[in-house]
């Protein structure tokens, strides 16, 4: 079978492997349909995640039907369409404990420090399959992975019905974030510097935009909040600024959801926070969000049509990742099909 694979930094191959076999009582074999390209691939590509061993198959968003199932598993059977939850953990490290397993101690993400899905048959464990309905598109089913890390900026800055959200930043996952805020009832703000993705948020439900390019943010916020500031402010821009900003756009009691990776420190002043008591969390990939989107999708809230910006074919794989790579201002979702 056909694999896509980064077999160093700077050089993707497709390769020609063995077929995975059923081992586990729990296996499900899958084919596999979509493979989303996200930004961390991209970086994994260049080199640039911290976290990615060599060579890998990359893919950690990726749908697909299940063709064989070991003699144990009950959830899916054959013919059914299913994502997978592509984080593996321990199941007894104290954030497993905890029921957080997606910052688990010995974390193992599919794509990045395991092989991920852009295979034409991938092996998964049964708790990392979930269940879609059939008439939902491969194109539509393979956004749920970007969407559970919305799901989890949602969760985590513990977004009420009435809240006023400030998503910063309307690229991907900024998009994601504003959707599943709507859908926990916020009013929402978002901010870009690209007046086309701030009318693209506007589409799918934004109930403010903010051209952070033109107009004063912090201005823009008092206004719309009636002086009280963000209750949830969610950093989808990351860098440097966007973490300082977020505290000081946020109003008191609320809560800072940052989504960033950046190793550069930004410059916070300890009584922005105390004063407000605003709460500040890390949002990183999910817990327990498939089930949350998967229901979603299934009951018509969550629109995912013209999310994905284009799908290629499995065999210009290397062409997809230099388009994502050459117009990261217009891409909202590029898919590889193996269909
Ligand atoms: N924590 C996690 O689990 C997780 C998961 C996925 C991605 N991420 C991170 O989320 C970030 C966003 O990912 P993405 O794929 O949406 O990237 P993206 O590049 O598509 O989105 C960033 C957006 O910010 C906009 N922007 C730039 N400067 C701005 C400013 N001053 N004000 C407002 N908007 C501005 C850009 O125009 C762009 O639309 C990345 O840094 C990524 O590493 C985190
Ligand atoms: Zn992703
Ligand atoms: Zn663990």
């Amino acid at each position: 079978m056909k694999v896509g694979v980064v077999e160093k930094p700077g050089v993707l191959k497709i390769e020609e492997r063995e077929e995975p076999k059923l081992i586990q009582k729990t296996d499900v074999l899958i084919s596999v349909k979509r493979v989303g390209v996200c930004g961390s691939d991209i970086h994994i590509f260049h080199g640039k995640n911290p976290f990615a061993v060599y060579p890998r198959v990359w893919g950690h968003e990726f749908t697909g039907e299940v063709i064989a199932a070991g003699s144990s598993v009950t959830k899916v059977k054959t013919g059914d369409h299913v994502v997978v939850e592509p984080i593996i953990s321990c199941g007894s490290c104290y954030a497993c404990r905890q029921n957080r397993p997606n910052v688990c101690e010995k974390l193992q993400v599919m794509g990045v420090h395991i092989d991920g899905g852009c295979q034409e048959k991938f092996i998964a464990p049964e708790s990392n399959v979930h269940l879609l309905p059939k008439e939902l598109p491969w194109e539509e089913a393979c956004l749920v992975e970007p969407f559970t890390i919305g799901a989890q900026a949602a969760y985590r800055g513990n977004i009420q019905p009435g809240d006023f959200v400030l998503v910063m930043g309307a690229g991907t996952i900024g998009l994601t974030v504003a959707q599943m805020a709507k859908l926990a009832g916020a009013i929402v703000m978002i901010s870009d510097v690209v007046e086309s993705k701030l009318n693209y948020a506007k589409e799918r439900g934004a109930d403010y935009i903010i051209n952070a390019a033109k107009e004063n943010v912090m201005e823009k916020v008092k206004e719309i909040t009636g002086g009280t500031g963000a209750n949830v402010t969610v950093d989808a821009v990351c860098n440097k600024k966007s973490f300082e900003d977020a505290i000081l756009l946020t109003s008191t009691a609320g809560r800072v959801v940052e989504l960033s990776f950046n190793e550069i420190p930004s410059e916070i002043a300890p009584v922005n926070i105390i004063k407000k008591e605003i709460t500040v969390c890390g949002s990183r990939l999910q817990t327990h969000r498939f089930p949350v989107v998967v229901d979603a999708i299934q009951q018509g809230k969550l629109p995912l049509k013209g999310f994905v910006t284009k799908t290629y074919p499995f065999r210009d794989m290397i062409e997809a990742f230099d388009f994502v790579d050459k117009n990261n201002a217009s891409v909202r979702k590029i898919l590889i099909s193996f269909e």
